[in-house]
């Protein structure tokens, strides 16, 4: 059954119709469904269940201490990229022995944080990055577990701003210099290499990719292992796609299926990395229509959201399907919906086919689980919105609405 389905003629969250959050919590508000984000990662779980595997919920998708909770409820471990992701992760219950740390500008600060708290490894992504790890590890008597993150050089297919595993991306580490690089880690006294890592890139709809880079990367792994390295994880990244229109993307098993023979011989455990697979189609954004306008030909309907809280139409020409939140007949337009933002890319949709929305109806912005509310920010002092996590029959206000003095808390004016 769908997280988010008309019940007479009402849009609902599991059990809860969502004009009743609207009412109780105000728009726009995120509205999250625990039983979808449960029933994805053990989608995911099942599919991989016949290797060694571990689920590394990437963090940056949506980092809300609850969505992390309700993992962590599950056995997620975390991917994260920053010391503030790990604070969250942890606080949030999930293990540090499952998280893993990615990035390419991981201070020493937030390397010693991440050593302190025993995480899993580091995905480490340039050689002076090896050496600052050692360093403070060194520093701190320990010894870091590390994989290097390499780039396969292959095409995703995705938007280019989410794809990292082509070689001109700022990403890993060249497959042609990756074996020097693991000599280097594994001469380095207070690294242990343990792993390899990749991530080709978000939102890939095919398994081809993954097919191809992976048999690159299990190339790689034998020959470190031939060497004498002690490889043990193989990290796949993340990246499945999702359905945003209904289209045919493969399922998690699919994948399984497809990259198990090259994963099974390794001997190693596998780590996935993944996000919007996990949360995507477990939120939407709801908002309420405010205005009505024309200018020229065009119409436009303005909405109480705004950039500011789903940025992905602004920023990649996203498509997140707009329904309506109560089912009533209306005729079809042909409008642009956008929010009360100072600016002319602040849109959520453009030259869109919609039922023909009328001031104070709400609408619900859908798939909006993963990089929307983790994207937000206060562009316009704008207050970031509202988390509700809806669980069966019931809700909960999971972040509150900013408030005015949020907005300028830690601020000062210079005397
Ligand atoms: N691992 C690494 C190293 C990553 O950089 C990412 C995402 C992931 C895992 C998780 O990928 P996922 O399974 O969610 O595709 N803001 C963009 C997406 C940026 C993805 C960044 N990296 C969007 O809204 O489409």
């Amino acid at each position: 059954m769908h997280a988010f389905e008309f019940k007479d003629g009402q849009l609902h969250c599991e059990e809860v119709p969502l004009r009743r959050i609207a009412e109780e919590v105000g728009t726009p508000v995120y509205v999250y469904s625990r039983r979808t984000l449960r029933e994805h990662y053990r989608r995911l779980d099942e599919a991989f269940s016949s290797l060694p595997h571990i689920i590394c919920y990437s963090v940056k998708a949506n980092s809300n201490l609850a969505v992390l909770a309700t993992l962590a409820g599950e056995g997620a471990g975390a991917d994260i990229v920053s010391g503030g992701e790990l604070y969250r992760a942890l606080k949030a219950g999930i293990k540090p022995e499952k998280v893993v740390y990615a990035g390419i500008g991981k201070t020493r600060e937030e390397m010693a944080y991440a050593l302190g708290a025993g995480i899993l490894m580091f995905n480490v992504e340039s050689e002076l990055e090896l050496e600052a790890l050692d360093g403070v590890a060194g520093e701190l008597g320990m010894k870091a577990s590390v994989a290097l993150r390499v780039n396969p050089d292959v095409d995703a297919e995705t938007h280019p701003y989410i794809a990292t595993g082509l070689r001109e991306a700022k990403f890993g580490i060249g497959m042609e210099d990756a074996v020097e690089a693991y000599r280097r880690a594994a001469s380095l006294k207070n690294l242990e290499v343990t792993g390899v890592h990749q991530h080709i890139g978000s939102q890939i709809t095919q398994v081809e990719p993954f097919r191809e880079s992976l048999s690159r990367v299990g190339e790689l792994v034998e020959r470190l292992q031939s060497m004498g390295m002690g490889i043990r994880y193989i990290n796949i990244g993340g990246g499945f796609g999702i359905p945003y229109r209904g289209e045919e993307v493969p399922y998690p098993r699919d994948y399984a299926q497809a990259l198990e023979p090259i994963l099974r011989g390794s001997g190693c455990t596998v780590i996935l990395e993944i996000g919007r697979m996990i949360v995507g189609n477990a939120g939407v954004l709801l908002a309420r229509a405010l205005y009505r306008k024309r200018t020229g030909e065009k119409r436009f309907l303005v909405v109480d959201a705004a950039m500011n809280d789903l940025i992905r139409p602004s920023l990649y020409g996203s498509f997140h399907d707009i329904l309506p939140v109560e089912e009533r007949e209306r005729p079809v337009e042909k409008v642009d919906v956008v929010g009360p933002v100072c600016e002319s890319g602040d849109f959520l949709a453009r030259d869109r086919e919609l039922p023909a929305f009328e001031p104070g109806d709400l609408l619900a912005v859908m798939s909006a689980g993963a990089y929307s509310f983790a994207m937000s920010s206060n562009y316009n002092s704008r207050r970031r919105a509202a988390e509700v996590l809806v669980d069966g029959g019931r809700f909960e206000v999971v972040r509150q609405r900013e408030s005015y003095d949020d907005l300028v808390r830690g601020e000062r004016i210079m005397g």
